[in-house]
C-alpha cells in the first residue's frame, strides 16, 4: 500500500460483526498502519477492549470522561493525527446518530469533531438496513460525504440471508487502500483493453488465446483508483467488470478496434493489455461445420494492430503497450515498441504472465528499463500507474 494511510482511528459499534473488527485490526496493524481502536460501551458486550489493546499495541478508549488523556480532550487528540476514521462494524444507531451530528459518547463526538475522511462500514439485521430510515440515513451520510464501505450479502446471523453483513476483514483492507491511493491521474480519461478476442470459425467454435484479463482488470482499477475516468474495452474474461468505469465487452479484434477508436478521440492515455488474436478466419461458417473425414483448411487474414493504429494518429494519446515474450524479452519489447511509436511497454516473460496471480515487469522507456520486481498484479498495476502519470506529466508540463 503506498503509505498514504498511515495512522487511522478505528470504531467498534455495538453487533456481533464486532468481533470480525479485531482480525480487521489485525490485517491494517500488519500492513503497518497505526489502528487507534475506540469502543462504543455497546460493542464491549461483544468483543473485549483488550483483544484490541493486544492486537494494536495501545490503550482502547470507550469513554468521553476518560482521564488517561491529560487534557481531558479525548474526542479531539484521538483524531487530531488520524488519516481516517473507520467504524466497522456500524450499527443502525450508530449511523442515525452521525446523521443528526449527536455527540453523547466518544466514538460519535470524535466522528463530530474531526478534520480526516469518515467512513462506515454497516452491519444490522436485513429488515434493519432495508428499513426506509435507514436506507434514509444512508442517503444523508453520502451527501454529508462520509465513504460508505458495504454491506456485503449472504447469510446473517440472525439466520436471516440478505443485504446487511459487515464486509470481510480483507475486503474493507482493501478498500480502505483503493481509497486512499494518490489521485495521479486525476481528470484524466483512460482507455484501457484487456483479455483475450475470440475470432470466429463456426457457429460454436472459434481462435482465442489464454489471456484471463487479470492484468488489465488490475490496471483499470488502479486508474480508477488514480482518479482517472476509464473505459474499459475487453474481450470474454470470467472477471467482475471493475466498478465506476465505462465497460464495453466485446468478441472480436474488429470490435475491439471500433470500440477503441471510438473512445481514442478523447482518451489522454490509451493502455492496451489485451491479447488480441493475431488473425482471423476469412472463410468463417455461420453454421456449425458438420464433422467429416476431409481436411479442413482455414484461410487467415491478419487483424488490424489496434495499438499501433492510435499511436499512429496525428495527435495520439499517450499510448502503453504490453509485450509477452518467450526469449529475448528486453530486445524484442524494446523492438515492438518503436516499430509502434510508443513511449512506452511493459514486457513480461510468457511463462509467467498468461493466468497467473503474480509477475515481474519490465517497463521500457526512452530513459531505458525499469523492473517492477515480482508482485501481485494489482501491485504493478498500481507501480505502473504511477510511472505512467510521471512520464505523462513530464510530456505535458
Ligand atoms: O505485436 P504484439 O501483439 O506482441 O504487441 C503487443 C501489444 O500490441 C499489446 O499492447 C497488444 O494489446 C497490442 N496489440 C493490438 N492489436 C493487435 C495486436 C497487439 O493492439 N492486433
Amino acid at each position: 500500500m503506498e503509505q498514504t494511510l498511515k495512522r487511522i482511528v478505528l470504531g467498534v459499534t455495538g453487533g456481533v460483526a464486532a468481533y470480525k473488527a479485531a482480525e480487521l485490526a489485525r490485517l491494517l496493524t500488519k500492513r503497518r498502519i497505526d489502528v487507534q481502536a475506540v469502543m462504543t460501551p455497546a460493542a464491549t458486550h461483544f468483543v473485549g477492549a483488550a483483544t484490541f489493546q493486544a492486537i494494536t499495541g495501545h490503550p482502547v478508549f470507550t469513554d468521553l470522561w476518560d482521564d488517561r488523556i491529560d487534557n481531558g480532550m479525548a474526542h479531539i487528540d484521538l483524531t487530531r493525527s488520524a488519516d481516517a476514521i473507520l467504524v466497522a462494524p456500524a450499527s443502525a444507531d450508530f449511523l442515525a446518530k452521525l446523521v443528526h451530528g449527536r455527540a453523547d459518547d466518544l466514538l460519535s463526538t470524535l466522528c463530530l469533531a474531526r478534520d480526516c475522511p469518515l467512513l462506515v462500514a454497516p452491519a444490522m439485521n436485513r429488515q434493519m438496513w432495508e428499513h426506509p430510515a435507514t436506507q434514509r440515513n444512508i442517503a444523508l451520510l453520502k451527501d454529508d460525504g462520509v465513504t460508505l464501505l458495504g454491506p456485503g450479502t449472504g447469510e446473517q446471523a440472525c439466520g436471516e440471508t440478505g443485504f446487511g453483513r459487515l464486509l470481510e476483514p480483507e475486503e474493507l483492507v482493501e478498500a480502505l487502500e483503493s481509497r486512499f491511493q494518490p489521485k495521479l491521474l486525476w481528470g484524466l480519461k483512460v482507455l484501457i483493453t484487456a483479455g483475450p478476442t475470440f475470432e470466429p470459425i463456426d457457429a460454436v467454435r472459434g481462435i482465442t488465446n489464454s489471456s484471463s484479463g487479470k492484468m488489465g482488470y488490475a490496471v483499470a482499477r488502479a486508474a480508477i483508483e488514480a482518479g482517472a475516468e476509464v473505459t474499459l474495452v475487453s474481450g470474454a474474461t470470467c472477471l467482475a467488470p471493475p466498478h465506476d468505469a465505462r465497460f464495453v465487452p466485446v468478441t472480436t479484434a474488429q470490435q475491439m478496434q471500433e470500440a477503441v477508436e471510438a473512445a481514442a478521440d478523447t482518451a489522454n492515455i490509451f493502455i492496451s493489455v489485451a491479447a488480441v488474436a493475431d488473425y482471423n478466419v476469412l472463410n468463417r461458417s455461420e453454421m456449425k461445420i458438420k464433422k467429416d473425414a476431409h481436411i479442413l483448411t482455414l484461410e487467415l487474414a491478419p487483424n488490424p494492430d489496434i495499438l499501433a493504429g492510435v499511436a499512429s494518429r496525428e495527435k495520439p494519446p499517450f499510448c502503453v503497450g504490453f509485450a509477452a515474450e518467450s526469449e529475448n524479452l528486453e530486445e524484442y519489447a524494446e523492438l515492438k515498441r518503436k516499430r509502434k511509436h510508443l513511449p512506452l511497454i511493459v514486457a513480461n516473460a510468457v511463462d509467467e504472465a498468461i493466468g497467473t496471480d503474480a509477475v515481474e515487469l519490465w517497463l521500457l522507456d526512452d530513459a531505458g528499463r525499469h523492473i517492477l520486481e515480482k508482485a501481485d498484479k494489482l501491485t504493478q498495476a498500481r507501480r505502473l500507474i504511477a510511472h505512467i502519470a510521471k512520464l505523462y506529466n513530464e510530456r505535458n508540463a
